[in-house]
């Protein structure tokens, strides 16, 4: 399997430069998110990528903290700070495995486009679930290839072939509802956003 800190180096000067393949949905995502986000809140965002969503939230929260298995990511998401002179997000290098350890606990983590690359979920939702506050939440959005997208399944298996795509899970909205709340949450919010794969918003609250 493609190792996913060099996988995600690779990519992330073209991530960068990419545009949101859906805007309307994206800024949708982040309102939805927004109403769940508090101005003293210490949160935590998870495969942070190049920081967009990290600096779009920043003046709902107190401090965010965010982090990354890809440094290449981490330095692009450093420098659009600077650039933006955003004050209150410190972005980090570190795996989903060790949120547990990235100054937590948090009122709120968050992961968008994360969750189906892990290929361990019910260890890193565990290691996730250490990291929220009791009574806190986790906030993610997340592809989940197995409700309709059967047919890209064998497009990705020939990228991955070649080292053009990392690990994704197949997963179906009830496997990842059900992975999520087996961890110790309580799923309070969902939303469907529909695309070439349906992508699942899901908040949930630590029991
Ligand atoms: C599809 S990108 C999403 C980036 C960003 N969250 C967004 O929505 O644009 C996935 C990100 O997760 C990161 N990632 C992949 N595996 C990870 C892991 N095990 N721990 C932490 N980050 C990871 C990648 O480096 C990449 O930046």
């Amino acid at each position: 399997m493609t190792d996913p800190e060099a996988f995600w180096d690779r990519m992330a000067h073209g991530y960068a430069k990419a545009q949101i393949r859906d805007m309307t949905s994206y800024d949708q995502t982040m309102a939805r998110t927004r109403t769940h986000l508090s101005p003293g809140d210490k949160a935590l965002e998870l495969g942070c990528g190049t920081g967009t969503t990290a600096l779009r939230l920043a003046d709902a929260v107190e401090h965010l903290t965010a982090t990354d298995i890809s440094s290449e990511m981490i330095a692009i998401a450093q420098g659009k700070a600077l650039r933006q002179g955003v004050e209150n997000v410190a972005f980090g290098h570190a795996s989903i495995a060790d949120s547990g350890e990235t100054g937590g606990p948090f009122d709120v983590v968050m992961g968008f486009n994360l969750l189906p690359l892990i290929d361990e979920l019910p260890t890193a939702l565990a290691s996730i679930r250490s990291s929220v506050k009791p009574g806190g939440l986790f906030i993610s959005k997340s592809g989940c290839l197995a409700e309709k997208s059967f047919y890209l399944r064998p497009v990705i298996a020939l990228m991955q072939l070649f080292g053009k795509a990392p690990y994704v899970a197949n997963l179906k909205i009830r496997t990842l509802e059900g992975l999520i709340t087996d961890a110790g949450f309580e799923i309070i919010d969902t939303h469907t956003y529909p695309g070439i794969i349906a992508n699942r918003f899901i908040v949930a609250r630590r029991i």
